[in-house]
């Protein structure tokens, strides 16, 4: 199936299942926001969870916060939001869209490496067990023809970007490449212009005594303008990191691909403190902690690779991005950056405080370094559910639609079902939900055939499924099956609880970080 179909189905899915809503659908929805359901809020709590815990419960020196979303207006001055978070627009005079016009010239680069891609899988197919693939990319003139296309296409935009970025030339680019709008099919563009991406409000209620406000678009802010009560009410030394979970606003003009990107979304950031001259040890460190928690989720090593940045913001010293295989190919679900002492030092500036860290063992003070770690929750959703979402062939001709979700993240772990609604069968079931309960999610389902029972738990990720029949009255055992293999075992009802709990607990997973 075609990865597009993937992702369609992905989407009609998600809503089917209770896990994503369009936000506002009875008026038509608004654009790029989205609701969780009943199923989607208990997955999004679970890969919450399975992060602040690795965050927190797994590292003495972290803990954790929750900062307002609206902050003082000069916090977004220091952090240089107000002058330089912005995209650069623009528009189409025919079809009167507005496009990004950064995301116009990296589509017409992706489009280049999608044509040497074709050209090395028709030789792939062709040659066979005999292709030599790095040979082949530098030899063939139709990949060196559209390669030199593409690096020099490449060069002139980042000059471009690290300009200032240069909006004119940005503008020459997407002419002489002869970029189209989608829409409309022409090239009748307008110039460039900046756009700021973050959401205003007003706080107060008279014209004189109101202030401009932000929504917050990153919650890293928040954890800055706090290090210092932290670390003093929490006699934190240095290294030490703060984490937080919350919701950031951004004006995207481009949202697209679901929920990859939306105007209201969660980040899990944690900064890192160091002592200046130790950060790029830490860097390195914190890149390699983040992949094993991705990892540990067991979808795959070739699901994940790193993008380092070759160009960095003024700011940073270094910086990457963990990329994760979506059905739209490689996306960045995570930013790794080494933020030097640039954000605390900008806040000392801007509010005249004193916010230095005072080092007991040196006996000097000074602004320490930060590495961040910064995820999006409904990016790392996105990942999960694209990577777990399969269609099965079964061997009676039937297909399943499956969602091979991590046991720990799973929105119910067990689902326990009467084989018929009478006899004292309900009973029995009722009564194990209630002895469970209080350790996972259970749900009890007596409609329809158990098969058709199983197929719902099998589309919501449910790992196991418990049966009760007329035997369970006499033996106390009942059938065990699991998701995955969809084998069946008898098991006596007092083993559910260890049989079942430590698969399904997110200590399960936190332990393969050790
Ligand atoms: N404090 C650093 C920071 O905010 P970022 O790369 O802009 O860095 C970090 O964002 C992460 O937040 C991204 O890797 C992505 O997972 C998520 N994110 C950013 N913008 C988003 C959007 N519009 N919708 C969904 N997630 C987004």
């Amino acid at each position: 199936m075609a990865q597009e179909d993937v992702f369609k189905k992905l989407v009609s899915h998600c809503k089917e299942y209770g896990f994503v809503f369009p936000s506002s659908e009875i008026y038509d929805g608004l654009g790029a926001v989205y609701d969780y359901g009943q199923m989607g809020v208990e997955l999004k709590n679970n890969i919450k969870q399975y992060w602040w815990q690795s965050m927190v419960l797994l590292h003495e020196n972290i803990v954790g916060i929750d900062s307002a979303i609206f902050m003082h207006p000069t916090i977004w001055k220091a952090s240089g939001h107000v002058d330089a978070f912005n995209d650069p627009l623009i528009d189409n005079r025919d079809s009167k869209k507005r496009y990004r016009a950064d995301v116009l010239i990296e589509d017409q680069i992706a489009k280049y490496d999608e044509k040497i891609e074709k050209e090395v899988a028709k030789a792939r197919k062709r040659f066979g067990e005999a292709f030599d693939e790095a040979q082949f990319r530098t030899t063939n003139a139709r990949v060196l023809e559209q390669q030199q296309k593409r690096d020099a296409l490449h060069q002139r935009y980042s000059d471009a970007m690290n300009a200032g970025p240069d909006l004119s030339e940005l503008r020459q680019i997407i002419l002489d490449e002869e970029i189209v709008c989608p829409i409309s099919g022409t090239r009748n563009w307008t110039e460039v212009r900046q756009f700021n991406l973050m959401f205003s409000t007003e706080m107060g209620s008279t014209a004189d005594g109101s202030m401009k406000i932000y929504l917050r678009p990153e919650t890293a802010q928040g954890i800055f303008v706090n290090y210092l009560n932290v670390q003093k009410t929490g006699r934190m030394k240095v290294p030490f990191g703060i984490a937080q979970i919350g919701k950031a606003f951004r004006n995207e003009i481009v949202a697209r691909q679901f929920i990859f990107r939306m105007r209201e979304f969660e980040q899990m950031e944690m900064q890192f403190f160091v002592k200046p001259g130790t950060e790029l040890e830490w860097f390195k460190q914190w890149k390699e902690t983040r992949l094993k928690w991705h990892k540990a989720l067991g979808f795959g090593d070739d699901h994940y690779r790193y993008h380092d940045h070759e160009k960095l913001a003024h700011y940073a010293n270094a910086a990457t991005d963990i990329e994760f295989l979506m059905p739209f190919g490689f996306k960045e679900v995570e930013g790794i950056h080494s933020r030097t002492n640039f954000d605390l030092s900008q806040h000392e500036k801007f509010s005249g405080k004193n916010i230095k860290y005072f080092d007991p063992e040196t006996n000097e003070s000074y602004t320490p370094y930060v590495i961040e770690t910064s995820i999006g929750v409904d990016r790392m959703f996105l990942s999960v559910m694209s990577a777990s979402y399969q269609e099965e062939k079964l061997e009676n001709g039937e297909t399943r639609v499956v969602l091979k979700l991590p046991a720990a993240l799973a929105p119910v772990k067990l689902a326990v079902m009467p084989l018929v609604k009478k006899d004292g069968l309900p009973e029995k079931a009722r009564e194990i939900i209630d002895s469970l309960k209080f350790h996972f999610h259970c749900q009890y389902d007596e409609k329809d055939s158990i098969g058709k029972r199983y197929r719902r738990q099998d589309a919501i990720g449910t790992p196991y499924c418990v049966t009760v029949d007329h035997q369970t009255l006499e033996d106390n055992c009942v059938t065990l099956r699991n998701r995955d293999t969809m084998e069946q075992e008898r098991v006596p009802i007092s083993s559910l609880d260890s049989i079942i709990a430590d698969r399904v607990s997110i200590t399960s997973l936190l332990k393969k970080l050790q």
